[in-house]
């Protein structure tokens, strides 16, 4: 669709009937999410719109708007303000209720609470060694490589980028052999959506039970630092904070890593030699969370030329906002940033080590497999369906069978050598060795 002709719905949309709300899922949005933005801009700085059937939002599609929502406090994270869910108008089965839904974390967290919270997530997340993370993402990069390469060909979505985080995160996270086999199970059912209620309760199990082991035996981990962290976490809070760390960054990475490679493979290598390149332009131009940053009004208010009202849902766009600031002004030379991690308190505390793991993830590969290329043309790619992730259903890709990956040499932790053969009551339910056991073993092989 073309911004500058005038505004009309695209294909599929009920916004061709007059007072329609804009749905933000489904496959004609998943297709081409831009046409949907551009169409919003025509409402103004916010759009009428629903993110799945009976659901309604109001979309901030504008740049600055956006900034004035996220940075301004009358704006709040507590979802137990959600009218529409409170009220019985959402339904409770809706598939958007489960991200949206309050728990007691810091992104739904307001003021002096989540301050408290926050410092103690930011300053244990500051605390990762940047050398040791490039070295774990290097190789669980390798280890994932490896079990792809003889074959010549590989869906990089489920062989590589929806792996790669959660295995790393499970180093970060100081998690031993059986406990971390039921956190990448419990993690990948849950976005599987296959038994999602039964994965959640399997991962809140798993992370409290590390919870309990760190507070015997600390480590070197961002579990043991968010622990020690002066804003004194009970137990409650700290399996809920490494809920969230693992359920809010474990998706968006491995969206981050899957469209920067989708981005350096349909275009010409040449122009992303600096694999930091391809990552901004994957920012700026199709950010892993395209909308969310759920906020309430905590009264009835005039906001961006409109009236809003307490306790409405709204969210922004920071796809649209993105894209709308890109068409208007340089917005490299303006040096204005992109909105991908959001801005003000709620702003992603993880930008430094998300960002260093999709340059080792995305550099590693290519260097192991120079000639990979797309299996299938381009247009043929499909996005998954909903309205908060920009995902990648599949990343099909071909390249010359390689029989062995070179294990890089880095020494295991030992907090994983030693605490599987503790835990043998753990390693017999879980059914045999898990796939955070078989990395292990190929480390020390
Ligand atoms: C290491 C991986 C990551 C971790 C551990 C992580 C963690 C978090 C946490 C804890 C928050 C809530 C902060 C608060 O409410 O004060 C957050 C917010 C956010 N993160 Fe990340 N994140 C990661 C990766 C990413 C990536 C790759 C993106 C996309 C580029 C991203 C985008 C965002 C956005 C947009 C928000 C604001 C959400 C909202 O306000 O509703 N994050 N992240």
């Amino acid at each position: 669709m073309n911004v500058h002709s005038a505004p009309v719905p695209p294909p599929g949309c009920p916004a061709h009937d007059p007072g329609g709300r804009v749905p933000l899922y489904g496959p004609d949005f998943a297709a081409d999410p831009q046409a949907y933005y551009d169409y919003l801009r025509h409402y103004g700085p916010t759009a009428p719109v629903e993110l799945a059937p009976g659901v309604e939002a109001t979309l901030v599609t504008d740049y600055t708007a956006a900034l004035n929502l996220l940075r301004d406090p009358a704006f709040r994270k507590d979802a137990r303000q959600w009218r529409d869910l409170h009220s019985g108008k959402v339904p409770e089965d809706s598939p958007v209720v489960p991200l949206l839904a309050y728990r007691p974390n810091c992104m739904f967290a307001d003021g002096a609470e989540h301050q408290r919270l926050r410092q103690a997530v930011t300053e244990s997340m500051t605390r990762i060694d940047s050398r040791h993370l490039a070295q774990i993402t290097e190789q669980v990069s390798a280890y994932l490589i490896a079990q792809f390469s003889a074959r010549g060909s590989a869906d990089l979505m489920a062989d590589y980028a929806g792996q790669l985080p959660l295995f790393v995160f499970n180093e970060l996270f100081g998690c031993p052999a059986e406990i971390g086999d039921r956190v990448l199970f419990g993690i990948s059912g849950m976005f599987d959506g296959v038994n999602a209620a039964e994965s959640a309760q399997l991962l809140h199990g798993a992370v409290g039970e590390l919870v309990s082991l760190k507070r015997d035996r600390p480590g070197d981990d961002v579990t043991s630092w968010l622990m020690e962290h002066e804003a004194d976490l009970t137990d409650d809070e700290m399996v809920h904070q490494l809920s969230l760390l693992l359920g809010a960054g474990a998706e968006p990475l491995r969206n981050l890593i899957g469209n920067t490679l989708h981005r350096v493979l349909t275009h010409d290598r040449g122009a992303y030699q600096d694999v930091r390149n391809a990552i901004n332009d994957t920012l700026w131009k199709n950010p892993p969370i395209a909308n969310f940053a759920a906020h309430y009004p905590a009264d009835d208010r005039m906001y961006a030329g409109r009236q809003v009202s307490a306790g409405q849902l709204m969210m922004v766009s920071f796809a649209a906002a993105n894209t709308g600031m890109a068409q208007t002004e340089d917005h490299h030379a303006a040096n204005r940033a992109s909105l991908a991690w959001s801005a003000g308190p709620h702003a992603c505390p993880s930008q430094r080590p998300a960002t260093g793991i999709t340059v080792t993830a995305v550099d590693n590969l290519l260097g192991r497999l120079p000639d990979i290329e797309l299996a299938v043309p381009a247009h043929l790619l499909t996005w998954r369906p909903g309205p908060f992730h920009r995902a990648l259903s599949a990343l099909p890709v071909r390249f010359g069978a390689v029989q062995a990956v070179g294990r890089p040499t880095a020494p295991v932790s030992p907090q994983h050598t030693t605490t599987r053969a503790e835990h043998p009551a753990e390693q017999r339910r879980a059914g045999g060795p898990g796939k955070w056991t078989q990395f292990l073993a190929w480390l020390r092989k």
